[in-house]
């Protein structure tokens, strides 16, 4: 039997809204969907699907280079085949190895104090303008910008100049060559950042990778700067936006909020909670990968060699099988499956406990300096951002 394609996404999604349709679609397992740009591919909302989806024995990335890439927009211009995104292993598996020693959890344990440090700062300027200041403005767009170009080596004079490329081409509503142009003004600036490395050695992240490729030959100059720009672009804007989402979700539901101030050492609990809840990502943009053979899901569907899949892991996130009761959100569930929002498999967000660190630290900062924070206009006067990748705001002036 042909299975009927579907066009997706079904809308634009609303704030933090979950569309009601992917709870009728996922007892069906896999659909086959239509995106905007790109051939037709698979689209998996179930835990268990996405757990077939996420063996890289079964899918791969790099075929997606020979393809039009099934998304909400034509991403062509910016494919970048030593960007780990695009990669596969063996040699995905040797260049994230890289990274993932400087972000593993013992090494961003070490980095408490400094971002410490970067918190108390930003919320002295919050408290210094006083009520309706916007914690979007003041704290989001700073924290993960000044952290991650102090982690990788970005000057701090730079580093805001650095962000404004990727602002610009992370923006749908930008022309493509607009986009293409701050994409090439970023990897211009990490090459001459590279070049500074090999002369004087620094004491950073990007000095290590420079002087790891160049010792041992380990990856090739494109992959350091594929590298480089991966953190770069997959860590600040993320970050960014998940805080802005995370204090939210917390100001809009106050009893969790006080959950929490009374129970601070749920804090774990509470955050893998929260980034189990949120969609972070807009519907249809998750990366897509390509089956290396035929592939079975559940349902006995069969994922043909060559064939794209997507998996939508804000809504995997919220399948019943699992999370009983999965619209609730809930800081006390028993013993919880691990959240899909940093996907899962080779490719799952290597700065994951980087972002935790920056969002622990300002919801425990938060907790003690304004304890009775709330948004200082209505809820449904807080606007999002229509051209971003994740869902994300643009305002939010607070009071305490
Ligand atoms: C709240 C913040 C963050 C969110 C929601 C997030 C989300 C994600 C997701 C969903 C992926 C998986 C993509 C896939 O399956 O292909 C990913 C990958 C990645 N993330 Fe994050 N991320 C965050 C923060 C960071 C930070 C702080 C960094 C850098 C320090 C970072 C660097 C990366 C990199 C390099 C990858 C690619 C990994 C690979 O392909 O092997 N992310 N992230």
């Amino acid at each position: 039997m042909t299975e009927e394609v579907i066009n997706y996404p079904f809308a634009s999604p609303t704030r933090l809204d979950v569309d009601p349709r992917y709870k009728e679609i996922r007892p069906q397992g896999i659909v086959r969907v239509q995106l905007p740009y790109g051939e037709p591919c698979w689209l998996v909302t179930s835990y268990a699907d996405a757990k077939i989806a996420y063996d890289f024995r079964n899918f791969g990335r790099t075929e997606g280079l020979k393809h039009a890439i099934p998304g909400l927009h034509n991403t062509e211009q910016i494919k970048i085949p030593t960007l780990l995104l695009h990669m596969d292993p063996p040699g995905h598996t040797r260049v994230r190895q890289l990274a993932a020693g400087a972000f593993s959890p013992d090494r961003i344990l070490k980095l408490t104090g400094w971002v410490q440090g970067i918190v108390d700062e930003l919320l002295d300027t919050i408290e210094a303008e006083g009520p309706g200041a916007d914690f979007i403005r003041l704290f989001s767009h700073i924290l993960p910008v000044r952290v991650l170009a102090g982690v990788l080596g970005i000057p701090a004079d730079r580093a805001f100049e650095f962000k404004q490329w990727v602002d610009i081409s992370s923006d749908f509503a930008n022309p493509p060559e607009k986009k293409l142009e701050a994409r090439n003004n970023n990897m211009n600036f990490i090459r001459e950042l590279i070049a500074q490395r090999r002369e004087t050695e620094t004491d950073d992240l990007l000095s290590v990778l420079v002087h790891a490729r160049d010792n041992g030959d380990k990856f090739a100059e494109d992959e350091l700067v594929g590298l480089a720009m991966a953190l770069w672009n997959g860590g600040f804007k993320t970050t960014l936006w998940q805080l802005g989402t995370t204090v939210y979700t917390l100001m809009t539901h106050p009893d969790h909020w006080r959950d929490l101030k009374e129970n601070p050492e749920n804090m774990n609990a509470a955050l893998n909670e929260l980034w189990r809840w949120i969609p972070s990502f807009k519907y249809g943009v998750p990366f897509v990968f390509w089956a290396k053979k035929d592939v079975e899901f559940t349902h006995g569907k069969i994922v043909r060699e060559g064939e794209a899949a997507l998996v939508e892991f804000a809504v995997v996130n919220r399948d019943e099988e699992v999370y009983p009761d999965a619209d609730k959100l809930d800081f006390h569930r028993v013993k919880p499956a691990p959240h899909m929002s940093f996907t899962a498999g080779a490719h799952s967000c290597v700065g994951q406990h980087l972002a935790r660190l920056q969002i622990k630290l300002t919801l425990e900062s938060l907790i003690r300096r304004f304890p009775n924070l709330e948004l200082a206009v209505p809820a449904e006067d807080i606007a999002f951002e229509p051209a971003s990748f994740m869902r994300s705001i643009k305002a939010m002036p607070l009071k305490w």
